[in-house]
């Protein structure tokens, strides 16, 4: 965990949980922090719902001003117009989504997102005052015939052509093979890959964005695990799938510097 980083613990929800659901689970998670006696102000939590479920958990958090972020899964890279069935980032915005999921190893195998397609959704989030989190990872094919780092490096590097020097964006190295698979990268592995991945941002967007864009680690992220990711110092935070949807497991994972040798 970098020294002037606030650590970023965000939940991916995935297509899981209705809107109805998404309020309860909110509020849950929200009581347990408070009862826990988390300081809200020593990391930064976003949530990433469906959808069909932001309105819902926007209101529920800006009414009862619980400390979360919110974010969507996905963005369109069209302003507007005849795209049947997607969402503009205009409208994630009107929402008071702050941060936008883009490029997840699910869009990319089930929808064919490429390279480019990500580079463009990365610029139309940033367009629209939303700040990407830009997923890479390797598969294990990758893993077997290139090593960890040359895949994630090159969608990186191509994720952030034409982004400006201060825009604010998160990378989330996801190793593709970690995720939903219960078996997480090591802490060194992902380390190392982290590492690799804040010197494309150096070699991009220069100096200061190096120093201040947090660098997620995602795949497998459970409370039991989440403590030693966040011990080395490129890695900033978890980007967080099936852990986050219980909410004892996710408040813990978020408390994660209650846990011992932290
Ligand atoms: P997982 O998913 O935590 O269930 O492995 C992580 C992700 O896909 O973002």
């Amino acid at each position: 965990m970098g020294m002037n980083r606030t650590p970023l613990i965000a939940g991916n929800w995935k297509m899981n949980l209705d809107h109805l659901q998404a309020v309860a689970l909110v509020q849950k998670l929200h009581w347990s922090l408070k009862d826990a006696k988390h300081d809200g102000d020593t990391v930064d939590v976003t949530l990433f719902p469906p959808f069909t479920d932001l309105r819902s958990v926007q209101t529920l958090i800006d009414a009862d001003k619980i400390p979360f972020g919110l974010g969507a899964q996905d963005v369109s890279v069209h302003d507007s117009g005849a795209y049947t069935g997607e969402v503009s980032g205009a409208f994630l915005s009107k929402l008071n989504c702050g941060s936008v999921i883009i490029g997840h190893s699910e869009r990319r195998e089930y929808h064919a997102e490429t390279d480019e397609i990500v580079a463009a959704k990365v610029a139309a989030a940033l367009k629209h005052g939303l700040v990407p989190v830009i997923c890479v990872g390797e598969t294990s094919e990758d893993l077997e015939k290139f090593g960890a780092s040359a895949v994630p490096v090159s969608q990186l590097e191509t994720a952030l052509d034409g982004v400006a020097a201060d825009a604010e964006i998160v990378v989330a190295y996801e190793p593709v093979w970690a995720i939903g698979s219960g078996q997480a990268a090591t802490p060194e592995q992902a380390q190392e890959v982290c590492r690799k991945l804040r010197d494309v941002v150096r070699a991009k967007l220069g100096d200061d964005a190096a120093d201040s864009t947090r660098v997620l680690y995602g795949g497998s992220v459970k409370s039991g695990n989440i403590a030693t990711f966040m011990r080395e110092p490129d890695i900033d935070g978890a980007l967080v799938g099936g852990g986050s949807l219980k909410v004892d497991e996710f408040s813990s994972i978020i408390r994660f510097q209650k846990h011992v040798g932290v």
